[in-house]
């Protein structure tokens, strides 16, 4: 009976010994990703995938969206201001205030989903984290364990019929010091 214990707390030794802390990245990130949003509209099914590049730093709270189809956004959520650019068109609006930039880190309400890796030559351990009921709906990330680099984001929501989820591949990672003329406004941009 004794050795019987002994086993179990060994077990739950170890067991708690693998869940990690939420982990945060850098401030400062650009990325490439691939973002892939299925979704039923009153039961119409519909699929669109969008390819862009982010520029991201949480210091001065900018975004700056590339699209492949030559719109870019910049995102200002410390003046609350959206700017899309497409060719010579600029246009201002304002960010919802209740919307705010992410901090690039797991949510510490997250819940641990487990550990995985990717490559087989070079392997990396990655880390699946879940959060409910965000103002987004429910997010599952994947992120490296040694630094805290995103893999894959998903997302599933269920809000006025619109029943979607989307997938967020994060291609060609870079934690660099961004010059504050990338998150420039070109003027005029009414
Ligand atoms: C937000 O804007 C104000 C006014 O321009 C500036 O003083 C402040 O440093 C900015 N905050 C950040 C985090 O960049
Ligand atoms: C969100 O997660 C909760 C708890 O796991 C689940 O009950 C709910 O169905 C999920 N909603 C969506 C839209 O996936």
């Amino acid at each position: 009976m004794l050795r019987f214990v002994c086993i179990l707390g060994l077990f739950s030794a170890t067991f708690a010994a693998a869940v990690p802390k939420p982990c945060c990245a850098k401030h400062q990130l650009t990325a490439d990703l691939q973002q892939i949003t299925g979704s039923y509209t009153n039961g119409t099914p519909s699929t669109v995938e969008t390819l862009m590049k982010i520029q991201y730093d949480y210091d001065t709270l900018m975004i700056k969206l590339e699209l492949s189809d030559g719109t870019t956004i910049i995102q200002d959520f410390n003046q609350t201001k959206q700017y899309t650019t497409s060719g010579k068109s600029c246009r201002t609006d304002d960010i919802q205030s209740d919307i705010q930039l992410q901090p690039p880190c797991v949510p510490s309400n997250a819940v641990y989903r487990g550990r995985n890796t990717i490559g087989d030559d070079v392997t990396y351990d990655v880390d699946t984290w879940f959060v409910a009921g965000t103002p987004w709906g429910n997010i599952t990330v994947s992120v490296m364990a040694h630094d805290c680099t995103p893999v894959m984001q998903g997302t599933s929501s269920n809000a006025n019929n619109v029943v979607s989820q989307t997938t967020i591949f994060y291609h060609n990672v870079q934690f660099t010091t961004l010059a504050a003329t990338t998150f420039q406004v070109p003027q005029p941009c009414p």
